[in-house]
C-alpha cells in the first residue's frame, strides 16, 4: 500500500474526498488544501486520469521527524532515487512549511537536492541537473513543526491543464475549480445549465465532458509516465477502460452565452478542439437581455471583476441589473455566481441562501446560491 497527497484548490478538499473514495482510495483524509490517501500504486494512475478536482497527486516517500537540516539531509539521502531515476532526467526541489522553526526553507531545498544528487551520483556516477521551469522529476518536501515529509510529483503539468483549452480569453476560471462547482451547484448532466457570462467556455467545457463521461486525463502525458517504476501495460488498460466509458456525443441542454465576440470566439475554438462545438449551444448576448433556454435549470457563472476604479463604477450599477434579469427571466432556475468582488452579494439585491467561500488561485472567492422562486426573492434591506 502506497501513500499518496492530492492537492485541490482551497474549499474543494470534501469534493475531492468524495471522487478518492469512488476510486476506491483507502484512509481518506481531509487537510487544508488536499487530501491524503492510500492504495496501490496504480491508483495514482487512476486519480490521475479521472479526477476532475485534484491540482495535482504526489506519492509520499518519507516521512520522518527532524530538527535540523542535517536530518533532512539524512533522511533524502536514505532514499533509494535511483530506483526510480536517473540523468538525463532532471529534477526540481520544493518545499512548503507549517509551522517549521527552521529559518530558511531556500536552505532546506538545497539540501534536499544535494541529498538527491549525491545518492544518484553514487551509484549511477551522474549528478542529475535542476530544471526550473520544465523539470522530468519533481521533488516536494513539506515541513511541520516536528516530521518531515518527502514527495515524488506524479503529475507534471498541474491537471487543471487538461491539455486541450487553446485560447484562453479574460481571466479564465481554472479547469478543476470550474468543476468543482459545477459539483457544488448539484449540476448533473441532463439538468439545463447556462453560464450566460461564459468568456472561453471553461464551465461549459468542464460540463460536457462531465455529461459524455469523458476522463480529463485522456489526452495529456503525466510525470509517472516518465518514472522508472512505471507500469506502461497497466496505464494502458486505465486509457482503454476509461475510453470505453465515453458517451456518445449528442447536443447536450448546456447553454452559453458572452456579450464579448473576442470571448465566444475562444470559447468556439475551444469547444471545437475537444470535438464538442456541436454539443453546446453558444450564442452573443447581453445576459441582461437574454431568456431561459428551459423551464428550469441550473446557471453556473462568473461575472467580470473590475480591477480599475471605472470598471468598479460600472460593476456597482451591473449588479442590481443581473438581480432584476435574473429575478424577472429566471424563474424555476438555481444561479451559482463565484466572485471575488465582496460588494455582489449586497448590490445584486437577491437573497443569497448559500455562500461558500472558494480560491481561484490566490485569489478569495465566494459562490453565491440564489434561488428564483416567483415573489419571494427580493431582499427588503439590501444586504450588510
Ligand atoms: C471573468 S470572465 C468569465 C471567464 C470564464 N468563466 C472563463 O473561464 O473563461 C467574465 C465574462 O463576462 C463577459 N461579460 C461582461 N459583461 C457581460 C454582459 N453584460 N453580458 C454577457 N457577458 C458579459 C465578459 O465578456 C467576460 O467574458
Amino acid at each position: 500500500m502506497e501513500k499518496f497527497f492530492a492537492t485541490c484548490p482551497r474549499g474543494l478538499e470534501q469534493l475531492l474526498a468524495e471522487e478518492l473514495q469512488q476510486l476506491t482510495a483507502k484512509n481518506i483524509h481531509t487537510v487544508g488544501g488536499g487530501v491524503q490517501f492510500s492504495g496501490e500504486f496504480s491508483l495514482c494512475y487512476r486519480t490521475n486520469l479521472e479526477s476532475r478536482i485534484a491540482s495535482r497527486v504526489l506519492w509520499q516517500v518519507a516521512t520522518d521527524r527532524y530538527r535540523n537540516e542535517d536530518d533532512i539531509y539524512r533522511t533524502a539521502l536514505a532514499l533509494p532515487w535511483n530506483d526510480w531515476f536517473e540523468p538525463p532526467l532532471t529534477i526540481r526541489v520544493d518545499v512548503s512549511a507549517t509551522r517549521s522553526p527552521l529559518t530558511s526553507l531556500n536552505f532546506v531545498t538545497l539540501k534536499i537536492k544535494d541529498a538527491v544528487c549525491d545518492r544518484i551520483r553514487r551509484l549511477s556516477g551522474r549528478r542529475p541537473s535542476v530544471d526550473t521551469r520544465q523539470p522530468d522529476v519533481g521533488i516536494q518536501g513539506h515541513l511541520t513543526d516536528r516530521d518531515f515529509t518527502l514527495y515524488l510529483d506524479t503529475t507534471g503539468e498541474p491537471l487543471f491543464k487538461r491539455g486541450r483549452r487553446i485560447a484562453a480569453g479574460e481571466a479564465p476560471l481554472r479547469e478543476n475549480l470550474a468543476a468543482g462547482i459545477l459539483r457544488l451547484a448539484g449540476w448533473l448532466p441532463g439538468i439545463p445549465l447556462l453560464d450566460p457570462m461564459c468568456g472561453s467556455g471553461t464551465i461549459l467545457l468542464e460540463a460536457a465532458h462531465m455529461a459524455l463521461d469523458i476522463a480529463p486525463g485522456l489526452g495529456r502525458h503525466f510525470a509517472f509516465e516518465k518514472l522508472k517504476n512505471f507500469n506502461r501495460r497497466r496505464w494502458q488498460e486505465l486509457i482503454q477502460q476509461s475510453a470505453a466509458r465515453r458517451k456518445p456525443r449528442v447536443p447536450l441542454s448546456i447553454y452559453g452565452s458572452d456579450i464579448s465576440d473576442e470571448a465566444l470566439k475562444s470559447a468556439r475554438v475551444n469547444l471545437a478542439a475537444a470535438g464538442l462545438e456541436k454539443m453546446v449551444s453558444l450564442k452573443r448576448a447581453n445576459v441582461l437581455e437574454i431568456s431561459a433556454p428551459a423551464k428550469e435549470g441550473i446557471i453556473v457563472t462568473n461575472p467580470p471583476y473590475g480591477v480599475r476604479l471605472g470598471e468598479q463604477q460600472e460593476l456597482a450599477e451591473f449588479y442590481p441589473k443581473l438581480g432584476d434579469a435574473l429575478k424577472k427571466k429566471f424563474t424555476g432556475w438555481r444561479a451559482y455566481i463565484l466572485s471575488a468582488d465582496m460588494r455582489l452579494p449586497k448590490l445584486i439585491r437577491l437573497a443569497a441562501s448559500k455562500r461558500t467561500p472558494l480560491f481561484n488561485g490566490a485569489l478569495e472567492c465566494r459562490l453565491f446560491e440564489y434561488k428564483m422562486v416567483e415573489g419571494e426573492m427580493r431582499k427588503k434591506r439590501p444586504e450588510a
